[in-house]
């Protein structure tokens, strides 16, 4: 399979000017209906992401019910895009229902590895999750891209991750473009570079549009053109 069959894959975060993705206050609102306008077919969650999503959404992880083992049905025009999430160390386990519940996510695809448990492959079957295995100890990203892209036709994919797999994707030379909402704000002491775990030196970028905002917030997106 050539690279052609990999989805365009564009980064998006909320950074300080100082390109921290914490230590300032972040507009979520703005964030994600930014998010929308880039128009994914799917969105790439890291799982801690996720998981700290999960528990400032919810507070404590709600029990599960018996719906929540079952497929949400398509047909009832269900919100939101599917939420691929990697997540190989099932650090998900117990919580995925928060998602598939919330009105946000059409449903949970969830890249897995060879070196993941059989209870946490479990968990997913007796629920109906899908799932895919790749790699030997992470998800190999270039093969479940592709096959996302075979499986269920998804051509442009938006990130929703910190840097751990911000870094891993820029370094894999799985980004096409990358779309910042730049917060008039400096993180200064309590920095996290958005790819500071990258081991990539230049990496070159073209613009491609920008828009400011009355609260001094600021639109970029930017090509990736060589490194
Ligand atoms: N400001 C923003 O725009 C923004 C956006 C999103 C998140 N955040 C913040 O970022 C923080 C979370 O970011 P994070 O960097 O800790 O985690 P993350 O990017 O959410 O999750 C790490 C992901 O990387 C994968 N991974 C880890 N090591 C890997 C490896 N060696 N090879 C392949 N994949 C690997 C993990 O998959 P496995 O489970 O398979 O290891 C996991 O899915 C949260 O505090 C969140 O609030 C900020």
């Amino acid at each position: 399979m050539g690279k052609e069959m990999l989805p365009e894959l564009i980064i998006h975060n909320t950074t300080s000017l100082d390109g921290s993705l914490s230590g300032f206050h972040a507009d979520m609102g703005l964030h994600y209906r930014i998010l929308g306008t880039l128009g994914p077919d799917a969105m790439l969650v890291g799982s801690v992401t996720a998981r700290t999503g999960a528990e400032m959404f919810t507070g404590s992880v709600p029990p599960e019910e018996a719906t929540d083992f079952e497929k949400p049905s398509y047909d009832t025009g269900s919100a939101g895009t599917y939420w691929i999430i990697p997540d190989s160390r099932g650090i998900l386990e117990g919580v995925l229902h928060v998602f598939r519940r919330s009105g946000y996510c059409r449903d949970v695809i969830v890249l897995v590895s060879e070196g993941t448990t059989a209870s946490y492959i479990e968990y997913l079957q007796q629920r109906n999750y899908d799932y895919i295995i790749s790699g030997t100890d992470h998800a190999d990203y270039r093969q479940a891209l592709e096959i996302c892209n075979e499986r269920y036709g998804f051509r442009k994919i938006v990130t929703d991750c910190g840097s751990t797999l911000c870094g891993i994707l820029l370094d894999q030379g799985l980004v096409s473009m990358i779309s910042l909402v730049v917060t008039p704000a400096i993180a200064g002491k309590d920095c996290l570079c958005l790819f500071g775990k990258s081991t990539e030196t230049e990496v070159k970028l073209e613009p491609i549009r920008h828009e400011v905002f009355d609260s001094g917030h600021m639109h970029v997106l930017y090509r990736l053109t060589g490194r």
